[in-house]
């Protein structure tokens, strides 16, 4: 693979727990792989008064734990910088920039930069915008990217104010905004499913397929992330973001090729046929919950609204399933069905093909009278991988049917490395490919799509929002929303599903 073009990354936040936890380990694993520029550098920024030395200090601590001390780690160490700054006042960044040109002249870097905004959300369109009056989006000598995380924007208005804001001063092809679901192998894994494989496009559609359903549970409460999560609540944290990017990935036309704009044209089509839920609606088809305290095992787990952060009558959901249609040809018809939470029994993150039954039924069936459903399990985490379930013959007299799994593991795979998520995505930025980012009008449109739920919730606050004991499935009531099937029960091992699994 050919290597990125020399440059600087420039981390906004480098103080914070995401540059710590997921972008230094992530570089670091680049770096491994000699995946790096061949002349590259990391100017860590933030308000903190350090030098560099003192911050590749700091940043030695979360390199994985047996190469700290190495040579390779400290090869890599060498390559980070520092420049305190003061990231709101614009009289800081001629500092910025004297300091970017002298680290380009020493390294021999042309005036390359991708800008990483680990900031508080307030501060996207305040860096963007200082960055562009101080000349540091001029694109005559060098590209500048900017890297923007989740949340782009808190509702449909604010994130159609702030995309308008970065585009004044950047072009779409130069914001890279990153969900970082779309890192994960897994959820590429399910175009690849899909797209290289004869026997599934055929069936991947209203004529065979019963319902689909999306899972993404935690175990996690919200830790110490109250203060932010009760002004987001699951809809606008994993919903709006993460969990529409697979709808994306499942019901996507192949695109024409693999490239940034086809495959987010398809997404945005599919973001486009999804049937609004009119706010009179939302009472039928989506549910909130709240976890409430509990014991887990023996040890008494507080309920939401006793967290740090949290308001004691705190009406912001950690739990939300809804159902949808999805309007176009293939889809016609077809349920689709999310969850997600936090406090549930298991940390999984799944999406469960359910085709329709058999037209005429032969055969007695093990566990009761009806015929199941064949299932596709495309396990996002952990234990990644693919699961069928097929009904088989019992054996011995008769013509008794019993369901059975096929399954493939990616731990199978036991020499192939697996990338994580940012490490994929930090590459991609560098090669200057968008496609595993969203772009801004799919983001307005999944805004779009949520933002009816928001409003029913905000004026009818009748609208129950159930509590569910922490370490439960959630709200029993959810259980109304799927007519004539099921939510899977699954646990961590991907082959195992049911109420009693290994928590
Ligand atoms: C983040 C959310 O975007 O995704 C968190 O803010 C959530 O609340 C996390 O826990 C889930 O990510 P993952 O990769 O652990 O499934």
């Amino acid at each position: 693979m050919t290597k990125p073009e020399p440059h600087i990354l420039v981390i906004f936040g480098a103080s914070g727990d995401l540059t710590k936890r997921k972008l230094i380990p992530a570089l670091y694993e680049l770096f491994r792989q000699n995946l790096l520029p061949e002349r590259f550098a990391v100017l860590g920024v933030s308000r903190s008064e350090i030098g560099d030395e003192i911050f590749r200090e700091k940043m030695m601590e979360f390199l994985p734990d047996p190469s700290q001390n190495s040579a390779q780690a400290s090869e890599f160490l060498d390559s980070l910088f520092y420049q305190t700054t003061e990231t709101s006042v614009a009289a800081d960044y001629p500092k910025l920039k004297q300091r970017l040109e002298s680290l380009g002249n020493d390294l021999a870097i042309p005036a390359n930069y991708i800008f990483y905004l680990s900031t508080p959300p307030i501060m996207y369109e305040v860096i963007p915008q200082i960055l562009a009056e101080t000349g540091l989006n001029d694109i005559s000598k060098g590209f500048k990217r900017i890297i923007i995380e989740k949340p782009f924007g808190t509702d449909l208005a604010s994130a159609r104010e702030l995309n308008r804001k970065l585009l004044s001063f950047y072009t779409e092809e130069q914001l890279y905004r990153i969900d970082h679901y779309l890192g994960k192998e897994t959820v590429q894994n399910m175009l690849v499913t899909r797209f290289s494989n004869g026997i599934f496009e055929p069936i991947w559609n209203q004529n065979f397929i019963h319902h689909v359903e999306i899972t993404s549970s935690e175990t996690l409460g919200v830790e110490d992330r109250g203060g932010y999560y009760d002004h987001s609540g699951a809809l606008r944290d994993m919903v709006q973001n993460h969990l529409m990017q697979l709808v994306g990935m499942i019901a996507m036309e192949p695109p024409v090729v693999i490239e940034a704009n086809a495959i987010r044209n398809e997404m945005l089509k599919v973001f486009q046929s999804m049937r609004p839920i009119r706010e009179e609606d939302v009472p039928k088809q989506v549910f909130r919950g709240q976890y409430t305290s509990s014991h887990i095992g023996n040890e008494p787990v507080k309920g939401y609204r006793e967290e740090n952060g949290v308001g004691p009558q705190s009406k912001t959901e950690t739990y939300v399933a809804l159902k949808f249609f999805i309007d176009n040809f293939r889809w016609a018809g077809v349920p689709f069905y999310i969850r997600t939470g936090k406090k549930l029994p298991t940390r999984v993150t799944e999406v469960v093909i359910y085709f329709k039954t058999t037209p005429h039924h032969l055969f007695e069936y093990n566990s009761d009278s009806e015929p199941i459903n064949n299932q596709l399990v495309l396990r996002i985490q952990p234990d990644e991988g693919v699961l069928l379930k097929l009904g088989m013959k019992v054996p011995g007299a008769g013509f008794r049917v019993q369901n059975m799994n096929m399954d493939f593991h990616y731990d199978q795979l036991s020499n192939k490395y697996l990338p994580s998520a940012y490490s994929r995505l930090l590459l991609d930025c560098m090669h200057g490919d968008a496609t595993l980012y969203s772009r801004s009008d799919a983001v307005e449109r999944a805004w779009e799509y949520v933002q009816p739920i928001l409003d029913a919730w905000k004026n009818n606050p009748d609208i129950p929002i159930y509590g569910y004991p922490a370490g439960t499935w959630g709200p029993e009531v959810v259980d109304q929303l799927i007519a004539d099937s099921f939510w899977r029960k699954p646990c961590k091992n991907l082959a195992h599903d049911g109420e009693y699994c290994e928590l």
